[in-house]
């Protein structure tokens, strides 16, 4: 069981977690209409009266722009404003992480995104390690990850995740930790809720935005902490048996932050990963604050 932040931020207003419910009836709920936004926080490490936010404008334009793909009009400054009081009502004093949430509240049926009713909300919950840091084991999964023809894969829609629902309980019911989803072309897309990345012959390679998968902001940030310690990175295709030889593979994602792959299917990667342990211990340190010139990237809440 989770424990969940006190407070929420429920039709227009803030109220206890508890009290912040929706009908069954409600049109979401049936038709997958919503969109939401991951986000973590951190006490600081360094003053127990401000809260650390990583990366808090790129996640609300992300919620903003998944928003308009429902045809509802959330300015990512106004999402942003309603953040920051929610963490200053909750206070959190451990790791936690933020799950702002916007869909079609009305209730009645007919799936359809105009004339209905929005609205948007915000719990939080505590959270540590989302998946075993010391790296974990991925099966290829049978689900194909959708293609943006026919889903709007640039927002992080509710509906879609029933296919990285199913690629999980078919990875860990068949023994692994995660999901490995192939995209509709046949080639190395995302896992159930996190970007991947290989090392081959020191340079770190990661599927492009044309390869159907989500636009991870813990994605942009590794490829820029990569490029700035002077390792090449490209954007590319990438085969499923590159993958079974890479020299190094990784998970990134708020959730997982990155998390190392030792193993895909029966094929046991190199316990040496000297680019996935650089770019991993240089992520914590940003998002505790710790590295001035990444200082853009982390907002201050003082509580
Ligand atoms: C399907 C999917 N891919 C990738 C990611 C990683 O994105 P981010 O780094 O922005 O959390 C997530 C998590 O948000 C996700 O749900």
């Amino acid at each position: 069981m989770h424990n969940f932040l006190d407070i929420a931020y429920f039709q227009n207003k803030f109220v206890p977690f508890k009290e912040a419910n929706i009908s069954i009836a409600t049109h979401a709920l049936h038709y997958g209409t919503g969109a939401f936004g991951g986000m973590r926080g951190i006490p600081n490490p360094e003053n127990p009266n401000q809260i650390l936010l990583f990366r808090l404008d790129r996640h609300c334009n992300r919620l903003s722009d998944s928003a308009k793909l429902l045809n509802y009009d959330l300015p990512a400054d106004k999402i942003q404003h309603i953040i920051i009081d929610f963490v200053k009502k909750n206070k959190p004093s451990k790791s936690f992480y933020i799950r702002p949430f916007v869909y079609t509240s009305d209730l009645g049926i007919a799936p359809r995104l105009h004339k209905i009713e929005k609205d948007f909300f915000i719990y939080g919950l505590e959270l540590g390690d989302y998946l075993p840091p010391e790296g974990i084991s991925c099966r290829i999964s049978s689900w194909y990850r959708q293609e943006d023809r026919s889903l709007p894969l640039r927002g992080k829609i509710s509906g879609a995740y029933i296919t990285s629902s199913l690629a999980k309980t078919e990875a860990v019911e068949s023994g692994f930790d995660e999901a490995i989803l192939m995209n509709t072309q046949g080639k190395v897309c995302e896992a159930s809720g996190m970007n991947i990345f290989m090392v081959r012959n020191g340079k770190l390679i990661t599927p492009g935005f044309n390869q159907d998968i989500l636009e991870g902001i813990t994605r942009d940030s590794v490829l820029t902490i990569a490029q700035d310690m002077g390792i090449e990175t490209e954007e590319r295709a990438i085969d499923k048996t590159e993958l079974l030889i890479a020299d190094e593979v990784f998970l990134s994602g708020t959730a997982a932050k990155v998390t190392p792959v030792k193993q895909i299917e029966s094929y046991h990667l190199s316990t040496s990963r000297p680019i996935t342990e650089k770019i991993k211990q240089k992520l914590i340190a940003i998002t505790e604050n710790q590295e001035p010139k990444y200082q853009e990237w982390v907002y201050t809440v003082d509580c």
